[in-house]
């Protein structure tokens, strides 16, 4: 995925564009740039790969002054990470400028239709600007042109116009989210709010299919599948979801902040969880749908409610189609997602189109969030490091308590999250940080970890192991540890560390497994509630009854985090990756 802006007022636009691009950067980092009207109506484009800051300095951008601009952070997909493939992308001209989200899927068909052009980049974005000059060419005004080129490419795909020789910029959304953002004199369209909320918190979600006119002082609908729809509200996002505040990462800031959102959800009123889960409650089956991540919440969620008796199947997106004749019209679905913007999962939307959906969601007006019928707002707040952290934890939590509520268990769901919230208190103190930061040290070097558990626990290590990889680059792999002995214990030597979780629920089976890791010399971190005999060192947890787990993974979450920081990686922004993967 990219992140896009563009802002067109009466206000110098280029620091505007350059603050919110910053602010966009979780959505990709291989490259950067920008456009802006420079003399003579022309577009002066600065652009490199690498990451802004860089950027911004060596092309000394911020010097610049221009009433519209717009910029572009990139995840490469097509086309490698260079200065030529970065956006925004220019026509033969150099008058109409575009950056680009998404994926054009008959890039090259367009292209070669294109024939007197000149292309400079192996980018599918680049057909777009050259397919808005052919059609000026051909008398169009620049809003039609836009028009007629969104309604040519396929595939999800949103994207920001400039032309050099008009007073507006044009947006177009398909697929991929695009936000404005209203002020008195100025209006922005980006790819999330915090990226302009430090400007207005005024903002409109755009719909798929809607072409707009964004202009100095207001915008215009000019084409859309939503007329009249688009009105202006506000958000009560915290400016402090923008900045890391006092922490040296936004993912030590998103781990810290558990606590507070889970003392929050306690002291709220959950009424509002109660329609779903009565929906629930009606169905036959329970579909749980998610991806990395959020398929671990999914993979939670199935496990709690098949103890509660219900029938429930976690499934990643990919393999939705292979379950399609087992679904019937009574199964409801539940879909897990931080960003609402996960490919796999919108592109198998089709295959479940006559279920009732539940989304779990923690993006407001993604693609998601519009697309199912009862909409539960993870509320973890803005999540910027790429390694999902306070929205795992949430978006778990929130999947339980609607088990427990379909199922009649309610008060047992409120006891458990009562004793969660107190036990968060006994897990944040020194003594804990001073074991997970000796225990990131001694594993730091280590080229491959286990993580082992049974039951909930082995999906609590999925998910550790699954930080661990992302943001240390150590191979590591989670292996229920009653599968051990079924041929990977093998891979143990002397020295070998394995992380054990360990609840009170799996202690006494997960003890003799480990017994056996011990008898072949490995090492074992044990992230569990006492001390065991077969760990060679402790990582204190806490019990939570079914919400167990959200110690367990707090713990890997800051393992990680300290070893990441131990290899002189920046945990924000690992290689490869980015915050939502909009790709197939
Ligand atoms: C988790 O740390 C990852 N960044 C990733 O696995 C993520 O959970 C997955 O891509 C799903 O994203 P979503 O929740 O936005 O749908």
């Amino acid at each position: 995925m990219c992140g896009i802006i563009g802002y067109n007022g009466n206000e110098n636009s280029i620091p505007l564009v350059l603050e919110g691009i910053k602010n966009l950067e979780y959505r990709g980092y291989d490259s950067f740039g920008c456009a802006f009207e420079g003399k003579d109506n022309n577009i002066e484009v600065r652009k490199d790969t690498g990451r802004i800051n860089k950027i911004i300095e060596t092309y000394g951008i911020s010097s610049e002054i221009s009433n519209k601009s717009i910029a572009h952070t990139r995840w490469a997909t097509h086309g490698g990470v260079t200065k030529a493939n970065s956006h925004p992308l220019l026509d033969c001209s150099g008058k109409i400028a575009v950056v680009h989200n998404g994926i054009i899927e008959n890039f090259q068909e367009l292209k070669d239709s294109l024939k007197n052009h000149t292309f400079s980049s192996d980018t599918d974005t680049e057909v777009l600007p050259h397919l808005i000059e052919e059609e000026m060419k051909n008398g169009k005004s620049f809003e039609d042109a836009v028009i007629s080129t969104s309604e040519k490419i396929k595939g999800f795909s949103s994207f920001v116009v400039m032309n050099s020789l008009t007073d507006n910029i044009i947006a177009v959304k398909n697929g991929s989210p695009l936000v404005l953002g209203v002020k008195e004199n100025g209006v922005f369209v980006a790819s999330d709010v915090p990226s302009f909320l430090k400007h207005t918190n005024k903002v409109v979600y755009l719909f798929d299919g809607d072409v707009i006119s964004v202009g100095k002082s207001g915008f215009k609908v000019l084409k859309s599948n939503n007329f009249g729809k688009h009105k202006v509200r506000e958000v009560n996002f915290s400016i402090s979801d923008v900045d890391k505040g006092k922490y040296r990462h936004f993912m030590l800031k998103e781990i810290m902040e558990q606590q507070t959102l889970v003392s929050k959800l306690v002291n709220s009123d959950l009424s509002y969880l109660k329609s779903a889960a009565s929906a629930v409650s009606l169905s036959k089956k329970v579909f749980l749908v998610g991806s990395g991540s959020s398929f671990h919440v999914a993979l939670l969620a199935a496990s709690l409610f098949r103890d509660l008796g219900r029938e429930a199947i976690a499934v990643q997106p990919q393999d939705l189609l292979n379950y399609s004749k087992t679904i019937g019209k009574e199964d409801i679905f539940i879909i897990i997602s931080q960003s609402g913007e996960t490919m796999d999962i919108i592109e198998s939307l089709p295959i479940i189109k006559e279920n009732k959906k539940i989304g779990i969601i923690n993006t407001e007006g993604s693609s998601l969030a519009n697309s199912v019928d009862y909409f539960i707002n993870i509320n973890a707040g803005h999540e910027k490091g790429v390694a999902a952290t306070k929205t795992f934890t949430m978006s778990a939590i929130l999947s339980c308590l609607i088990a427990m509520f379909s199922e009649g268990e309610e008060k047992e769901g409120l006891n458990d999250l009562n004793l969660l919230n107190i036990n968060l208190y006994n897990l944040f103190v020194p003594s804990v940080y001073n074991a997970i930061k000796e225990a990131a040290s001694a594993i730091k070097g280590e080229k491959n970890l286990f993580f082992l558990g049974r039951g909930t626990d082995y999906i609590s290590a999925m998910e550790a192991a699954l930080k661990m990889k992302e943001i240390t680059y150590i191979h590591a792999e989670a292996i229920d540890s009653a599968t051990f002995k079924h041929g990977p214990l093998a891979l143990i030597s002397k020295g070998t560390y394995s992380v054990a979780l360990v609840s009170d629920r799996f202690k006494d089976r997960e003890i003799n497994n480990l017994k056996e890791i011990k008898a072949r010399n490995g090492k074992i971190i044990g992230i569990a509630n006492e001390k065991l005999d077969v760990f060679d060192f402790l990582i204190r947890s806490q019990p939570a009854g079914i919400f167990s787990f959200v110690p367990q993974v707090i713990i890997s979450q800051l393992l990680s985090y300290y070893v990441s920081l131990s290899k002189h990686i920046d945990p924000d922004h690992p290689r490869n990756l980015a915050k939502a993967v909009t790709t197939k």
